[in-house]
């Protein structure tokens, strides 16, 4: 298979255009950045056109305000990330998640990593000690912690193609096996460990296709020693959301899609999951600067709207199948409406709890 229609010098000219604003920002990553995009491109371009619209297909799945196990959810959820993977890796979004915003200084990517040693920190990781990283998505994260900390992290994901890119890069960077490694598994069924016999858990911002909360943290509390530690970041309704309001549901059905996001619940009801699974919960809050990720949402928005645009044009030109196009109008519909959620207090995407098995029950 050869890179359908869309021709070599249009890939060039998308490249150039990311890798001038790469440089432009000052990155650090900026060559992993222009690498990492042009794969990501390639795999795009690369990818039958079914499998492009079954990605399209797969957003029914957020009409949904909670997973219940049903014949279907897991198609729905592989389909859609196989494809979303490739498409955030153009950009700052590889890891698939809105971090919380702790430095206003600093943009997605930067703020990633920030949130990451925190998270890190929290959990007293070094070598020696083992951690699980439950929806691991192409590994990056997990990549990071075990680098930064000399913990052996094992990543878990539903989506295989995700897991390949994972190992991939853990090879490549000499960490497979050693530090890292990864396992394809659902978050839904009892996680692949024996009792105690982990240092330490966390998940970021992937809780959103939970069918039963309690159950998932109750597996959780069972795989971690006494006196383990467990981080978790979730996407979660804001505290001034109000079901009763008819625009706060009508804005919520517009961001889900973009947002990834299913379950719909308020922060209490993670931390008493949590809780209820026999966790003492020690920092439960909304850990952006001001409760506010909206100026981070504008800086991805004045990436991906433009990319969105120039691949309508490449289309009109007659260069790029519409499926591409749909694939961008789709990704991206929502974002105006999760900007403005973010403003009024009704989402927030930088929902923290970190928490401690007891040593004594
Ligand atoms: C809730 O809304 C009020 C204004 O109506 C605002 O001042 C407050 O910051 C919002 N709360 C959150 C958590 O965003």
């Amino acid at each position: 298979m050869g890179l359908r229609v869309m021709k070599v010098p249009n890939l060039l000219i998308l490249l150039l255009a990311c890798g001038v604003g790469y440089i432009g920002m000052q990155r650090e990553d900026a060559w992993y950045r222009l690498t990492t995009t042009l794969a990501a491109v390639i795999s795009l371009a690369q990818m039958p056109e079914e499998k492009l619209n079954r990605f399209l297909w797969s957003y029914s799945m957020f009409q949904k305000d909670q997973f219940t196990g049903e014949a279907g959810e897991v198609d729905l959820l592989t389909d859609y990330y196989s494809v979303l993977n490739h498409l955030c890796a153009i950009g700052n979004f590889e890891k698939m998640y809105l971090p919380p915003y702790l430095d206003e200084t600093k943009d997605v990517y930067s703020n990633q990593k920030l949130y990451e040693k925190k998270m890190a920190d929290f959990l007293q990781l070094g070598p020696g000690t083992k951690a699980v990283d439950i929806g691991c998505g192409r590994g990056r994260i997990a990549h990071h912690v075990a680098s930064y900390t000399g913990a052996h992290v094992t990543g878990l994901n539903i989506d295989k193609e995700q897991l390949r890119q994972a190992v991939e890069y853990a090879e490549q960077t000499g960490l497979s096996g050693s530090q890292l490694d990864f396992k394809h598994a659902n978050y839904n069924d009892p996680l692949p460990f024996e009792d105690n016999s982990l240092d330490a858990a966390y998940y970021v911002q992937v809780l959103s296709y939970s069918t039963n909360l309690e159950a998932f943290f109750k597996e959780v509390y069972r795989v971690v020693k006494p006196g383990g530690r467990v981080a978790f970041e979730d996407y979660v309704l804001g505290t001034n959301y109000s079901a009763s309001n008819p625009y706060h549901v009508e804005l919520k059905n517009l961001y889900k899609p973009v947002l990834g996001g299913v379950e719909t619940s308020l922060p209490e009801a993670f931390k008493a999951a949590v809780e209820a699974a026999g966790f003492q919960v020690l920092y439960h809050k909304d850990d952006s600067i001001n409760g506010r990720q909206a100026p981070l949402l504008r800086q991805e928005k004045d990436f991906w709207l433009p990319l969105t645009s120039i691949v309508g044009f490449l289309h009109s030109m007659g260069l790029v199948p519409e499926v591409y196009f749909k694939v961008m109008q789709r990704m991206t519909a929502g974002t105006d409406a999760l900007i403005e959620s973010d403003e009024l207090g009704i989402v927030s995407c930088g929902y923290v709890t970190f928490a401690v098995k007891p040593t004594e029950q």
